[in-house]
């Protein structure tokens, strides 16, 4: 990335995650520049990270190969509109990670010719510790797809998706995904209280197995079921807790929740879709 000019239109939680990422990796700040609209953000930027921010979303996309949108998704098409002849001239990459924008709407935006990729991280992308499922139509060539990938990967791991469809169900999956894992946690801490431990044991008990439980999966090799096999011995009480879950349809439940998540993306999209 030593060669990459890279803008980001929107300094909020995820401009700024990625802004920190980029830096931890390697970037330098004369490399990237900021457009956002907020006074006090543009200040904090400059002054704590050495980077150009400016109100003027024109004034900062002018020496960028790649541009990140990451404003909300609402404001997206006022952002990019007024953009478009700069855009297309130097055929600069778009790279969206606001949800539910489509590439057709995007491209609407931006205007034919202009490479647009799209983006779902998720919430720990905050930490770096996130992951990010990246959408490109076939007319963007492999270096432009690589560029938006290292920049994601700033943040934590990055996934390709075939079809622009699939980024419904990333949203579903890890875009939701964390609040399926505290929601767990949640369940468990209010078992452990139910069965006597006081709520701040149980609290931290559940936050340290879900963290725990996460780092054994992240630096393994995949094997979820193995995983739990190497818990579970028989006969024990791990396989009485998961033969609970299982005869009450754990396994459906959750698809079906995935399934209405992604069925929901869905529906907002369409609806943001209808109205621009
Ligand atoms: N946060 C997440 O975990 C997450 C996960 C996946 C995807 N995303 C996507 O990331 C995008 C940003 O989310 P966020 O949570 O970072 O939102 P956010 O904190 O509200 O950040 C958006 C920033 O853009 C600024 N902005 C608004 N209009 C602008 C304009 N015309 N020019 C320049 N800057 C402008 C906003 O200022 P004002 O506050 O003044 O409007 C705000 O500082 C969204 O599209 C969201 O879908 C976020």
């Amino acid at each position: 990335m030593s060669h990459i000019e890279l803008t980001v239109l929107g300094a909020g939680n995820m401009g700024r995650a990625l802004i920190g990422g980029l830096l931890r990796h390697g970037m330098r700040p004369e490399q990237i520049a900021v457009g956002e609209s907020q006074d006090a953000a543009r200040a904090t930027l400059s002054r704590e990270l050495g980077i150009a921010a400016t109100s003027d979303n024109a004034a900062a996309i002018r020496n960028a190969h790649l541009v990140v949108l990451a404003v909300k998704p609402q404001d997206a098409g006022s952002v990019l509109g007024p953009l478009a002849t700069e855009l297309q001239q130097r055929r600069t990459i778009v790279l969206s990670v606001a949800a539910g924008v489509r590439i057709e709407t995007l491209q609407s935006w931006c205007g034919a010719g202009v490479p647009v990729i799209r983006a779902m991280p998720n919430r720990p992308a905050l930490l770096g510790a996130g992951v990010t499922g990246l959408f490109a139509p076939p007319e963007v060539e492999a270096s432009r797809r690589e560029m938006a990938a290292q920049v994601m990967r700033s943040v934590g791991e990055v996934v390709w998706v075939a079809t622009e469809d699939a980024l419904d169900v990333v949203t579903a999956l890890s875009g939701s995904g964390p609040a399926y894992f505290f929601l767990l946690a949640q369940a468990m801490e209010e078992a452990g209280v139910r069965l006597g431990l006081p709520v701040q044991t149980a609290r931290r008990l559940s936050i340290a197995t879900l963290h725990g439980a996460g780092l054994l999966a992240h630096g393994s090799d995949g094997d979820l079921a193995r995983l739990r096999a190497e818990v579970t011995s028989k006969g024990g009480t791990t396989e009485a807790a998961v033969r609970t879950l299982q005869a009450a349809g754990f396994d459906e439940l959750i698809a079906r929740a995935v399934e209405a998540a992604t069925r929901r993306g869905r529906e907002l999209a369409a609806q943001a879709g209808g109205a621009r």
